[in-house]
């Protein structure tokens, strides 16, 4: 008996599912979801993401922080990643309409980055933490990122933006450390991950076991 065209049904029939599944049930759920007013800041929510913050986010990218770094607080019922402090709350899809793509990412070599903008909110640590890891979080082994700084002899006066570097790669005397325009960019747009906001699926408490 051919039976040819109930293997293609079935065929058929299995991608079709899976299609329907993992596509077009995602895309009717969250496919138009849209930014909401914010009860506490009156503005949109999640904010949009501003010129220099986008093109951090390309350099995020192309620097592989994602290879180390989660953008994902989970549920208290299921990580203790509330408890570790990553986040008030765990995140929700809501949080990254404004990214394309978003950097959720896989490995936690090192913290989530979820929040860091709340945790970590200073410039300068920044440019000191992306320059030499090591020195001002001893022991830890985070790369260096020290090729978005230039070092220069200091003309003058030293330069307001000059970074102040210690370790074994600080500048010798009479140079100073500046960022570049890629790593300001990277900075901006680490301090703009903020997703602590109340959105109406997450008020902003950790979500317990439902
Ligand atoms: C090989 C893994 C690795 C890569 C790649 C990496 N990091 Fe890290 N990162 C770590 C580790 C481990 C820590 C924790 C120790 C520390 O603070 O340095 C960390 C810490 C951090 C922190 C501080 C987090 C906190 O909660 O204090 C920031 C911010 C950060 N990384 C940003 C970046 C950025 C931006 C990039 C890409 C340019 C990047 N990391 C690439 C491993 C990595």
């Amino acid at each position: 008996m051919n039976k040819l065209p109930q293997l293609f049904a079935g065929i058929f029939f299995v991608f079709a599912t899976s299609w329907i599944g993992l596509v077009a049930y995602p895309y009717l759920q969250l496919g138009h979801m849209q930014p909401v007013k914010s009860a506490v800041t009156g503005e949109a929510a999640p904010p949009p993401l501003t010129g220099s913050a986008v093109a951090g986010s390309r350099v995020y990218a192309a620097n592989g922080c994602i290879y180390c770094h989660s953008q994902q607080v989970r549920p208290a019922w299921l990580s203790t990643d509330i408890e570790k402090g990553w986040g008030p709350r765990q995140t929700v899809p809501r949080d990254y309409l404004r990214e394309r793509p978003s950097f959720l990412g896989t490995m936690r070599t090192g913290p989530d980055l979820s929040n860091i903008g709340v945790r970590q909110p200073s410039v300068r640590w920044h440019f000191e933490h992306l320059y030499e890891p090591d020195v001002v979080t001893p022991g830890s082994i985070m790369p260096s990122f020290r090729f978005l700084f230039v070092q220069r002899p200091v003309r003058g006066k030293p330069g307001v933006d000059a970074v102040a570097v210690r370790g074994p790669n600080a500048p010798p005397p009479g140079h100073e450390v500046i960022p570049t325009q890629e790593a300001r960019d990277l900075v901006t747009y680490l301090l703009s991950l903020r997703r602590n906001e109340p959105l109406p699926e997450a008020d902003g408490s950790p979500v317990r076991q439902p």
